[in-house]
């Protein structure tokens, strides 16, 4: 068994500059999808199809956290994490997601409380308002295809902000715009399942417009911190001919700069030669790029691409040459210096106009037993999380400005379409009961935390 791997005491200084989180998303956690004057949304039409999800779960219970929320709080206090990013659920508190519905009351309950628990155990929340959970009535009039969505988005967060606003100074506002439009929307593997490929991209700028009129309606209850969490990658050629690097050049630009640009330059990429014109309107690109104090950013691995010279996409992904891999196997490679090289990328882009990033999510699954017998020794993934933030501390020493780290998950949880399948958590949990039973990576993590604090 591979030694628990050792900080070298420069990166251990560094990193003492970060603050410490641990996530989840709503549908992935709550279960409960019937209860408390809940709708419905994308994704419980998703999952109700049958053959959608790989192993025909569901999300309900899952690990059950509409009811057990008291026990993730005892765990993150446990954690010494000083942030927990939780996601609220758009259909909790506007069941039908229509304009004039009256906030549904146990909802927001709910999540006060949640948020004053958190409160009470010396953890930050850091809500996210949307992460992919959009109410089924506004994907029957287009979803985020219509902008008519970016105003009940909007309705939505003033609702949640009247209410939590007083507390809650942290907030993420879209979750992985590009995993919605490019999977959601383009390519169909996640809700709402569409497959419109390059027609799919007006949901990129509602989804930013979206993020643009929470971070104003936020501001306006007193938010100390407000970022969309952008999921990106490294974009890397299979070989050094012309075409790999012309693919990889395509995938980096509707991957990465078509929501990184918009939101820190305020202006897209030239997309003239893909032949997309988004939907602007006045005002919209300044909507947008309303600075914001962190960029969140959620990074997992890099990807390989490989020239396609006919056929509806211009590259092709293809697996990552790499010592290790994850629960996902070769399309999930384990490549930590990627992650380096990225935010160096991104500050030499993007310079002045980068706030600090704040790693929203980063974090690996690997097979691991449903029923949890004795302690779960996951080493490979306590080797995953130390050397990614070894990258982030060469980052910074390289002089990225970096405020944050998030592991992605606190709990195993619903893997989206990969179901059960895929376990992320510091925590197992067994689906069937809900119990919760730390793994080895908790208490990694539980002590490098506690050994960068003063
Ligand atoms: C998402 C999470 C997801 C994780 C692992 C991110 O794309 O924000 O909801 O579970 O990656 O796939």
């Amino acid at each position: 068994m591979a030694g628990t791997p050792e900080f070298a005491p420069q990166a251990l200084q560094t990193l003492r500059r970060l603050r410490f989180s641990a996530a989840t998303a709503a549908f992935q956690i709550e279960g409960a999808r019937t209860l408390g004057g809940r709708g419905r949304n994308i994704w419980d039409d998703f999952v109700d199809d049958p053959g959608k999800v790989i192993d025909s779960s569901t999300a309900d219970p899952g690990p059950d956290s509409y009811h057990r929320s008291a026990e993730d709080v005892e765990l993150l206090a446990g954690l010494g994490v000083d942030r927990y990013r939780f996601s609220i659920s758009w259909v909790r508190i506007i069941p039908d997601g229509k304009q004039g519905t009256e906030p549904n009351a146990v909802g927001l309950d709910y999540y006060e409380r949640l948020v004053d628990e958190l409160l009470a155990a010396g953890v930050t929340p850091e809500p996210t308002l949307y992460h992919w959970d959009l109410p089924s009535g506004l994907e029957a009039t287009g979803g985020w295809l219509n902008g008519d969505t970016v105003h009940r988005f909007g309705e939505y967060v003033d609702a949640v902000a009247d209410r939590l606003g007083d507390r809650v100074r942290h907030w993420y506002t879209i979750n992985e715009p590009a995993s919605t439009s490019l999977q959601g929307y383009a390519l169909g593997d996640l809700a709402p399942g569409r497959a419109m490929l390059f027609d799919a991209l007006p949901s990129v700028h509602h989804q930013l417009l979206a993020h643009g009129t929470a971070t104003k309606i936020l501001r306006e209850h007193g938010a100390a911190q407000v970022s969309a969490a952008s999921n990106h990658s490294l974009i890397l050629p299979e070989t050094d001919a012309g075409a790999d690097h012309a693919a990889a050049a395509v995938l980096d630009l509707i991957h990465n700069r078509l929501f990184a640009d918009p939101l820190l330059l305020g202006e897209y990429p030239d997309l003239d030669a893909l032949g997309i014109q988004m939907p602007i309107r006045d005002g919209d690109m300044e909507l947008i790029s309303t600075p914001s104090d962190v960029y969140g950013l959620n990074y997992y691995n890099p990807t390989t691409v490989h020239g396609v010279a006919e056929g509806p996409l211009p590259f092709e992904m293809v697996p990552t040459p790499a010592a290790a891999t994850t629960g996902f196997g070769p399309l999930w490679p384990i490549r930590p210096e990627t992650l380096r090289d990225f935010l160096i990328d991104m500050r030499t882009r993007y310079g002045v106009r980068l706030p600090p990033i704040v790693i929203s999510e980063n974090g690996a699954s690997f097979p691991e037993p449903e029923a949890c017998t004795g302690p779960i020794r996951d080493d490979e993934r306590i080797a995953y999380l130390h050397d990614h933030l070894e990258a982030v501390a060469e980052a910074i020493e390289a002089g990225v400005p970096i405020a944050g780290y998030t592991v992605w998950s606190l709990l195993d949880n619903f893997e989206w379409a990969d179901g059960y399948t895929q376990r992320f958590g510091l925590v197992h949990v067994n689906m069937e009961t809900g119990q919760r039973t730390p793994k080895s990576s908790y208490g990694w993590y539980r002590d490098l935390i506690a050994s960068v604090r003063p």
